[in-house]
């Protein structure tokens, strides 16, 4: 049985991930902030767990999170993935400081922290190992109303293509996966906006632990958010700045 550490799992689409793995036998390990979400996600997979699933109260910005980290890997009994879902943000279109601030912490300095520290134990314990992380759309081209979000979402997926890089030059047996979905109802989503081609979490999270079991290693949710990558991707820079997107 496999076992997998889901970062961010208290609500949206980490939870959803989680509970799918949970239901498709793996041993979980859950983390987040809000302790009584990770609880409640506990309560509610009574009886469907084949293994207890591990929870931990983490915060992936704070100084402690590598040592929060090794306490729920040690509860665990080792982990074969780390899946990075933890994430802040959103639009920010008035460009409040604490705001653009936070997003990054969480987006970056978090992030690398997590997956660094990940990168380390499967290092440290020379076995074959999978790192996975929720990243976004949005990392492929800088957007006006979230720079920080779309800042932070392009540094994810950078690092994971230097680590899948430096894993080989390390010799170390390391798959990467990069996860990037399209908008996806969760409570990221501005209330009372209306966005374009909305994924349920269900869907993201099925398709995105599908990628994982099949060591894919980039996998854009769904087809239509391809197509609007594929699309911007051919807007000149001149022409991408001059473009005004609804607040
Ligand atoms: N929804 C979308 O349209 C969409 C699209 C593309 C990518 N994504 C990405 O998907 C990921 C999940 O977002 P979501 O849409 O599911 O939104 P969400 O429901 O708000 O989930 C965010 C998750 O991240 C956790 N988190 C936030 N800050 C954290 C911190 N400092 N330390 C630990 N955990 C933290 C939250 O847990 P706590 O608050 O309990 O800590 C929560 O579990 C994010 O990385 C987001 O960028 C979302």
């Amino acid at each position: 049985m496999k076992k997998i550490i889901v970062i961010g799992a208290t609500s949206g689409l980490g939870r959803e991930m989680a509970s799918q793995l949970v239901k498709a036998g793996y041993k979980v390990g859950i983390a987040g902030r809000r302790s009584e979400l990770l609880d409640s996600f506990v309560e509610e997979h009574k009886g469907v767990a084949v293994e207890p699933i591990e929870q931990q109260v983490m915060d992936v910005a704070a100084t402690d999170a590598p040592s929060t980290l090794d306490k729920l890997i040690e509860r665990m009994g080792g982990m074969d993935i780390l899946l990075h879902v933890a994430g802040a943000g959103f639009e920010n279109p008035t460009l409040e400081e604490g705001k653009e601030r936070h997003i990054t912490e969480v987006n970056s300095v978090g992030f690398v922290t997590i997956i660094d520290h990940a990168y380390h134990w499967f290092r440290t314990n020379g076995r074959a190992g999978h790192i996975a992380a929720v990243t976004s759309i949005a990392g492929t081209k800088g957007m006006g109303l979230a720079p920080a979000y779309s800042a932070t979402k392009r540094l994810q997926t950078t690092y994971l293509s230097a680590l899948a890089q430096h894993a080989r030059m390390d010799g170390v047996r390391l798959h990467i996966t990069d996860i990037r979905p399209g908008y996806a109802q969760t409570d990221i989503l501005t209330p009372g906006k209306k966005y374009p081609a909305v994924l349920s979490p269900e869907k993201v999270a099925r398709v995105a632990i599908k990628a994982i079991k099949r060591h894919r290693r980039i996998c854009t949710i769904d087809w239509r958010f391809k197509l609007v990558v594929a699309g911007w991707s051919l807007v000149p820079r001149p022409l991408w700045e001059r473009i005004t997107f609804v607040k």
